[in-house]
C-alpha cells in the first residue's frame, strides 16, 4: 500500500451475516468511512429494473450500463451512491431488487466499473468496505481482512427478524460460484463465525484485531 493512500478494511461474507452492522460500527469507532459496496451493485440493478431491462440478458445490461454514471461519496461518514444524479433511496432494499442484484453482480463489465469506484474512496480517505469481494479483489493489498459468517439458519432468521423478504439462499448460490470474484474467505482474512455472538462481541474481534497491527 502507498504512503498516500488511506487505510482500507475489508470485511465480506454472505447475505444477513450481519457485516453491514459490523462494519459500520467499526467505521464510527475509528472515525473512518463506512462504505457499503453492495449498494453499488443494488443501485445499478434498480437502474436496470427502471429501464425495464431483462437482468439476465447481459447484452442489454452492458449497453445500459455504458450510459450510466454513477456518483459514489460521503456524507457523515457514510459512504452515498447517486445513479444519474438519483438516490434510489429504500428502493435499493426492495424485494425486487434482492431478487435482482446477483444476476447482473456476475457480469464482469458491471463489477470492474464498480470496484474502480470503490478504490476511489481510498484516495482521499480511510475505509471501512463491506461486500463480498472487498478482501479477495477490491484491497486485495490491505493487511485488514475480515470475513464475517453465521450458519444459513441463523442469517434466514436474521433477515426475516428485519421484515425482509429476500432469497438468501439463491444469492448465496449465485454469490459464491460466479466466476468473476466468487465470494471467497480472502486469503488471510480472520473469519468470524457470528451464529452465536452478539454484535458487540464480533465488532470487538474486529477491533482488537486492527488495533493491535495499528499499533
Ligand atoms: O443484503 P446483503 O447485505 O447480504 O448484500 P449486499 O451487500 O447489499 O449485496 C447485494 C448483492 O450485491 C450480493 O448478493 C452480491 O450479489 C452483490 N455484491 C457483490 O457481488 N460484490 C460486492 N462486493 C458486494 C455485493
Amino acid at each position: 500500500m502507498s504512503a498516500e493512500k488511506g487505510i482500507a478494511i475489508a470485511i465480506d461474507g454472505p447475505a444477513a451475516s450481519g457485516k453491514s452492522s459490523v462494519a459500520r460500527r467499526v467505521a464510527q469507532e475509528l472515525g473512518f468511512v463506512f462504505v457499503n459496496s453492495g449498494a453499488m451493485y443494488r443501485a445499478f440493478a434498480w437502474q436496470v429494473l427502471q429501464a425495464g431491462k431483462d437482468a439476465n440478458d447481459e447484452v442489454s445490461v452492458l449497453e445500459l450500463l455504458h450510459s450510466t454514471q454513477f456518483e459514489c461519496g460521503e456524507k457523515d461518514g457514510v459512504g452515498t451512491v447517486f445513479v444519474n444524479g438519483v438516490d434510489p433511496g429504500e428502493q435499493l432494499t426492495s424485494d425486487q431488487v434482492n431478487a435482482t442484484v446477483s444476476a447482473i453482480a456476475t457480469y464482469p463489465e458491471v463489477r470492474e466499473r464498480l470496484v474502480a469506484a470503490q478504490r476511489a474512496y481510498r484516495e482521499h480517505c480511510n475505509v471501512v468496505m463491506e461486500g463480498r469481494d472487498i478482501g479477495s479483489v477490491v484491497f486485495s493489498d490491505t493487511p485488514y481482512k475480515y470475513y464475517i459468517d453465521a450458519s444459513p439458519e441463523v442469517r434466514e432468521q436474521r433477515r426475516k427478524a428485519q421484515g425482509i423478504v429476500d432469497s438468501i439462499a439463491d444469492r448465496d448460490r449465485q454469490d459464491s460460484t460466479r466466476k468473476a470474484s466468487p465470494l471467497v474467505a480472502a486469503e488471510g482474512a480472520v473469519v468470524v463465525d457470528s451464529s452465536d455472538l452478539s454484535l458487540e462481541e464480533v465488532v470487538a474481534v474486529v477491533l482488537r484485531g486492527i488495533r493491535k497491527h495499528l499499533a
